[in-house]
């Protein structure tokens, strides 16, 4: 893919990585009535391979969040634009993330699902980005730790575009800074 840089995490990589996140969640979550929640749109490719993962029963929603827009930068305004199907009161939720960056919509996300008081709390995220961190928010579950590179792949967009590739790869700068 021109557009990529380089890779960052294989496709064999991060197949590993899930399966052990898959086999940690299966033993917390064991006879716990247990939503993954998983934030659009960028969390689907994980969120669809981590559930297979899980040899426990689950529930599955989703909720669309804005974040960057088109551009590449936190704008810190969070805005719900799809809520959830299911009620989650009594039931424990694991947000299911594509990346922690900012930590801004993790921390928005928790405090929405937490007035709707759920039996407990907890984010699983694929990657993190700890260096951009603006708010206190760790994921439970974590993937990798990466540096400040912008990514994509796996889910990942940049302006809708590279979700489909199987790896996660770092973008040319050039294909993203205008002019
Ligand atoms: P935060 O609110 O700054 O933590 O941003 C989280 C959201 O920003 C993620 O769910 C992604 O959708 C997006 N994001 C942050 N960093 C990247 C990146 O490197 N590539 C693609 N999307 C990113």
């Amino acid at each position: 893919m021109q557009d990529v840089q380089r890779v960052l995490l294989s496709e064999e990589e991060i197949a590993r990585k899930v399966k052990q996140l898959g086999a940690a969640i299966t033993e917390d979550y064991q006879g716990k009535d247990l939503v993954l929640v998983g934030i659009l749109k960028g969390a689907i490719v994980f969120l669809a391979d981590l559930m297979r993962e899980i040899k426990t029963p689950v529930n599955v929603d989703f909720m669309a969040v804005s974040s960057y827009g088109e551009g590449t930068t936190s704008s810190g305004v969070v805005r719900i634009l799809k809520d959830l199907e299911l009620s989650v009161e009594g039931r424990h939720i694991l947000i299911v993330e594509d990346i922690v960056d900012t930590g801004l919509t993790l921390e928005y996300l928790v405090d929405i699902l937490s007035s709707r008081q759920p039996a407990s709390i907890r984010v699983a995220a694929l990657l993190d980005k700890p260096d951009r961190r603006m708010v206190d928010a760790v994921p439970d579950y974590l993937g990798f730790s990466i540096p400040d590179d912008f990514v994509v792949g796996y889910g990942l967009d940049f302006a809708e575009q590279y979700r489909s590739l199987p790896y996660v790869g770092i973008l040319k700068p050039d294909a993203y800074q205008e002019g």
